[in-house]
This record gives structure tokens, sequence and C-alpha cells, in this order.
């Protein structure tokens, strides 16, 4: 029967029968349908694209825009737009069919060898399906750029019926931890829109930095938009950029760095050309001191200002929500980021909000007994509802983090009148099931779980040379694309309030634009197909055949991104990680001493000397380390005197092999390129240079390390605290990721992908 429907359609479209959706269509997200035949469609040098006089003028500017790139990108080839569709190649009429099918952004696409045919029932529909054109012909038309040479484009004979499962399918960057160019801006926004996401949301503020101008408060870009550059957490060197810019340990501050009106009011007119909606996000009350670092007299602690936060976590330095003039100036603030982003919802944050502070605070002692409250956290939903109320006078809605109804003591009632759209994160699951429950829509952006996640910063893998950053190596791009945003146990009342799905991506560890792009790609595209393609059309092997020929277009698109779990990715072999004479300092946080390395023959001396100071020295061979003390061919105990066995200098470790399960304590290190390296049972062939650090139990570590010199231009000291063995390795193995995952620096700081 299916057959024989088949052979129907493929009589009707005028071919061969048809194939099943063939093994591979270069489209993602998955389209709903696709039929794929035999035979290819070679786009004449010169052609018409007719829109049907019918359609108005947005789907002509629509139309004119594809026209436009068509032209530029297809040397040799002539192609114009005509307000019919006569004697069109490109014919583009209003669908006809059950609407349903196609929906608000969906569209049906036919293309035979002798012409394609494109219909829609809206404008987004139209440029969705333009778009689906642009990436079917090579990559350089899909990212719009020049063609360079006179070629043949054609594409595949194809029967499509597309549409979007989520309305909202979103990108969150933090531009507060670290900032971000409006060109980098725009760049990110280029690649949402090719994998068809829509929400750009734009996490403006946080306790490390405000970036949004607001005019009547000045001092909020001044004061506001910098900090000194000291950090205490675990971040660490790249190239030449802290993760603060400029450098922790250059004496400069950071900033200010923010984006004028007008630069906000240019991507979100960049963003609408890519039918890219911007939700600005003002995060308040708590993650506020930035703002209150400006503007003191409206937080709970107006004679000790506090400075730009330069730690991270959560602070407890919020706004006072209690004292009218502060919920004032919460209001000013929105009313002038209403007026310069036309989206319809507006975020304000509220996660992560300790109520320490209006606890002792007398206005908002009184404030609970006024409104007869017993939970401080009520406080925060009052004041929810206060800038729900406000913002709907500019005609928009509230989007706030799932805390809003799932810490202890929210109002929920209160939060059921707000009518806002709850972001999920954590937890996640249950927090959108409460929202649905509560008749909230919701966002999915899963923080963590052991079936994967959304939060795109997160380490990818525990791979050598993976830049640090948060999470623990297992936010695998497999785990973001094989998260299942609607559960199947939600009731099918519950699933349609889950609205949309988010990568959501934080900056407390993420330095610059290569970084960025590296976390962020693919695992933003596994949550583009998650927001686009419904749960039964999705299939990671699929996906993996799809990402590894995009590798083209991320490629020229001059993206950077993680390719090590592609099926073709050839691991490399980096070169020596640490310069020869490096000296690394242990020094150990806990009551337990650091023990020594191991003996001459490579067996780890568990029970050996406390150690202190190393000098790794490279050898000679690509392949061999050698690693010994800083007192020639001793091990030093703790107080600096050489002792133990000598180290015989020279003496390069081809295999290292450390048990943990013999060891009380210890510190190891190893330098080793194609080594086999074992801790533990965790047997690794390593292909590459590898670091290892230890702590005594269950792995948890408590080493205090020192890069206290390096000779090739790295700053003199680095410190790094309670680090987990990876992140020592990280400190230490830092340069390597010059050359991680297809890096390679060029020119001095511009990233470039080695194929
Ligand atoms: C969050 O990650 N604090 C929303």
């Amino acid at each position: 029967m299916k057959h024989f429907i088949l052979c129907l359609m493929a009589a009707m479209l005028g071919m061969l029968p048809a194939k099943a959706e063939k093994e591979f269509v270069n489209l993602t997200p998955r389209p709903k349908n696709v039929l794929v035949y035999d035979g290819r469609c070679t786009l004449p040098a010169s052609f018409t694209v007719g829109v049907d006089a019918a359609l108005g003028d947005t789907v002509m500017e629509e139309a004119q825009r594809f026209v436009d790139l068509l032209n530029v990108s297809m040397k040799g080839h002539n192609v114009s737009l005509v307000h019919n569709t006569d004697d069109a190649f490109l014919k583009i009429s209003q669908y006809t069919g059950v609407a349903s099918n196609v929906g608000n952004e969906g569209y049906r696409l036919v293309v035979k060898a002798d012409g394609i045919t494109l219909s829609a029932l809206t404008q987004k529909g139209f440029y969705y399906g333009l778009l689906s054109i642009r990436k079917m012909l090579p990559a350089h038309v899909a990212l719009g750029l020049p063609g360079t040479e006179d070629t043949e484009y054609f594409l595949p004979i194809v029967s499509i019926t597309d549409n979007a499962r989520f309305a909202y399918r979103g990108f969150m960057l933090d531009v507060s931890r670290h900032f971000f160019t409006v060109d980098e801006i725009k760049k990110m926004l280029d690649i949402m829109a090719i994998y068809k996401m829509n929400v750009f949301h734009w996490h403006l503020t946080d306790d490390q930095g405000w970036r949004a101008e607001i005019k009547q408060y000045p001092k909020l870009t001044t004061t506001g938009a910098t900090r000194s550059n000291s950090w205490n957490t675990d971040i660490y060197l790249v190239d030449d950029y802290w993760w603060t810019g400029e450098g922790a340990y250059t004496g400069k501050t950071y900033g200010p760095y923010f984006y004028t009106q007008e630069e906000m009011r240019e991507v979100v007119e960049y963003a609408a050309e890519r039918h890219i909606d911007v939700l600005p996000e003002v995060d308040m009350p708590g993650h506020f001191v930035a703002a209150m670092a400006s503007y003191p007299e409206y937080s709970c602690t107006p004679n000790n200002p506090p400075s730009v936060w330069t730690n991270g976590g959560i602070s407890s330095n919020v706004l006072n929500v209690a004292d009218p003039k502060a919920v004032e100036f919460a209001k000013n603030i929105l009313s002038e980021l209403c007026d310069i982003f036309p989206y319809p919802y507006i975020h304000i944050g509220g996660d992560e909000c300790p109520t320490d502070q209006w606890k002792s605070n007398s206005l908002c002692q009184e404030r609970m007994k006024e409104l007869g409250l017993t939970n401080y956290r009520a406080l925060q939903t009052h004041f929810i509802k206060e800038i729900s109320d406000h913002v709907a006078t500019y005609g928009k809605k509230l989007f706030c983090w799932n805390e809003s109804i799932t810490a202890d003591g929210a109002d929920l009632d209160l939060m059921k009148e707000t009518g806002a759209t709850i972001m999920c994160w954590s937890p996640c699951q249950s927090g959108a099931a409460k929202a649905a429950e509560m008749g909230l829509n919701a966002i999915i952006t899963e923080y963590h779980s052991s079936t994967g996640g959304y939060y795109i910063n997160r380490r990818q893998s525990n791979d050598y040379g993976e830049p640090t950053g948060a999470g623990y190596g297992d936010d695998t791009v497999e785990g973001c694309y094989n998260y299942v945003p609607v559960p199947d146990n939600v009731p099918t009342a519950y699933a349609k309030r889950y609205i949309g799905v988010q990568g959501t991506f934080w900056t407390e560890h993420v330095s610059s634009d290569e970084y960025l792009e590296y976390l962020a790609l693919p695992r933003l595209i596994c949550v583009a197909e998650a927001g686009w393609s419904t749960q039964s059309r999705k299939n990671w092997s699929d996906f993996k055949t799809r990402m590894t020929a995009d590798t083209e277009l991320l490629d020229l698109g001059g993206y950077i991104y993680g390719r090590h779990w592609m099926d073709d990715y050839i691991h490399r072999v980096y070169k020596n990680p640490i310069s020869d004479g490096a000296v690394v300092k242990f020094t150990n946080q806990s009551t337990d001493r650091p023990r020594c390395l191991a003996d001459n023959n490579g067996t780890l001396n568990g029970q050996g000397d406390a150690c202190t100071e190393w000098t790794l020295k490279a050898a000679e061979k690509e392949g061999e380390y050698y690693i010994v003390s800083n007192v020639s061919g001793k091990y030093l105990n703790a107080a600096g005197t050489a002792s133990g066995s000598a180290v015989t200098l020279g003496a390069a470790k081809t295999a290292w092999t450390f048990d943990e399960t013999t060891m009380s304590g210890y510190v190891a290190i190893c330098l080793a390129a194609n080594q086999n390296v074992a801790v533990n049972n965790n047997v690794s062939n390593a292909t590459h240079a590898r670091l290892f650090a230890h702590g005594t139990s269950n792995g948890a570590s408590f080493w205090k390390v020192d890069l206290i010199s390096a000779p090739d231009g790295i700053p003199a000291v680095t410190t790094a605290n309670s680090l987990t063995p990876q992140g020592v390795y990280d400190l230490l193995g830092r340069p390597v990721r010059r050359n991680a995952h297809g890096m390679k620096i060029v020119d001095g700081k511009k990233v470039l992908n080695a194929r």
C-alpha cells in the first residue's frame, strides 16, 4: 500500500517511483516529511522566482532577500523576481492543503527536475521554505557568501511538508560574565537562523556586569559595566586572555563594556531579518550586584555598597523589593527596554535569589507584616506581580526562571495571575510539570541530567584538550541531542504547555568567541533539531551524518565547533603541552599531604615523600616527556628539602600506571604522548598528553595548583583552588587547547578550524 501511494505520488510528480526517504538529505533540522526521488534539479543559469499575485508585500520582501542572496552566491547565475507565477522556475503561492500540516512556520516544497514550487501560510513559512532551498545548495549559499566559481547548482528531487514542533526555539547568551561584541552576536544569530531557531534570549545583566545602556541610570553602564579583574574561581588563561578579558593579572579593569541602545536596536533588526525575536533579560531581584554597585540606595545595604562582583556563584546582595523607590528603579529600567525590544515578552530572571538580606531589613519586615506573609520568598512573588502589571502597560508579559514557582514559599496563585512563561532549568522537568499544572507555559532548558541537558556551555567531554569550564565532561553532544524535552509521561493536556526548548550558555568560564562557538556548536544545533523536528523524526546517527556534512558550512562560516564526537574525527597528537622549564607547584589544601610521583621505573611511589614542586621538562622526542623535581634528581619534601629516591634525569617515561585503589592520597602528574595511561581502571589509550592530579577520598581533589613560572609567555602566577583532576589538567595542559579539536591559532588571535 505504501509503495502504491509512493508510486502514485511519483506519477503525479511526473517522476520515477520514489525511494522512501533516502539515506541523506542535508536538511537540519530534519523536516517533518521528506520524500526523495532519483535525479536532480539543475538550476538554470537564468531563472525567475515568481510570487503569486495574491500574496502581499511581506512575501515579496522575503523572496527579494532570497533572490538577492542567490545573485551574490551563485556566480554566473541571474535570478529575477516577479509578482506572478506564470513562467517562474520557482513558484511561490499560498498553501491550500490542510492548514495544520504546515502551521504557522511550516511550508510545502516540491522540487522537480523542471521547476520548484513552494507554498506556505505565513511569511515565516515562506522564509523557512526558502531557507530549506538554500540549505540544500552548497554551504556558501546557505551562508549567503559570494560564490567564487561559475559552477552548476542543483537540488535533490524532493517533496517536503514541514512544520516546527515548538513555537519557541531559543538560544540564551550570558554577556555579563563575558562580553561579546555585536559582531559575534550577529555571527551566532546567523547560525541560529540557518538551523531555524527563532528566539535570542539576551542575558544582559548579572552580578558581574551590566551590559545594557539605560539612559535614566547612566551609572549602570559606567560603574555597573566595569569590574576589577581579580577572580577567585577556577578560570584559566586562554591564549592571551583571561575570561575577564584583559587579564586578571594585568591590573586592567574589565570594561566598561555594554551595548548602547542603538546597538541593541541594531541586533533586534538583524535578528528580525532572520525571523528571530530578541528576548531581553534583566535578572532581578537576585543576580543584581552590578546594579546594586551602581545604585546602592536600592539595595538592602545602602551604606555598604558592593562592588561589581568578581566571584562566581550566588550573591546575597539583592534588590530591596520592599522599597517602593527600588521597585520604581526596576520598572524604569524595564520601560526603556520595552521600548527597544518589540518582542511581546521580557525576561526578569528571578533565579537564585537569596532572601537573607530581606530577612534583616526593616522595610522588608514591615512589608511582610503588611501583606500578612510568613515566607520571605513570597516578597519576591509580589515583586514579580508588580513588575508584571508594569510591563503589561507596554503590552508585554514576563518570562521568569523556574524558581519563581519552584522555590519554597513562592506564591503560586500570584504567579498564575502573571501568566508568566516559566523557563525551566533546575529542576527542569518537575518545574515544567508544575508550570503546566498551573496553566503556565514552559520552556525546557535542562541544566544537567543523567539523560543530557541544554546548558551548552558545560564541558562536553573529558577528552584531553577539552577547554575547562563548568561541568564534568558528561554534557555530551549525544546527551544533548537525545535529551527528551517532553517525556512520554507528560499528560497530553499538559504537553501543550511545553512551548519550547532553549540552548542556554553561561560565560563564567568562557573567555572568547572561539570557546563560545566551540562549546555551543553543534549542541545548539541539537537543540535546534529538538525545537523543530518531532521526537519520532530525531535520530542521532542520522544527525551525525548531517552534521559531519555540515562541517563544510561551519568551516566556511568561520565557526569553531566540537568535532571530537563525529565518526570521521581523527584524534590528533599534539605536541608538548608544557614548555621546557615550566614549574608546577602543588600545595596541599587538606590535612593530607601531597605524595610523590613515580620512581625512575615509572611506577608510582604511593607512599613516597611529599613533594611540592616539579619541573616539567620536554623531551627531545615528541611522545616522551620527563618529569623531574626542581632539585636535580630528587623529590622534595614539604619543607622544600630534597629527599626521596632520585629520579634519573633523562629517563623518559613511556608508560605510567597509577593505581588509585592502593593509594590513600597522592598527586600524580603524567605528561605522556602516545602512551598507555591508566588511572585506576579508567584506562585510556592516550594518544596525547595527559595530566592527572588526584586527592584522597573518592576522587575529591583538594590541591591548590600554582603554575609559578612558564617560559612561554604565560603570566607567572596562576592559581586555582579545589580543582578537579581534569581541572588541574586543564590548567597545566592549557597550551594544548590551542590545537585541540580542530582549533588552530592563525595570525595571533584568529582561530580557525584545522581540518
Ligand atoms: C540559572 O542557571 N541560574 C538560571
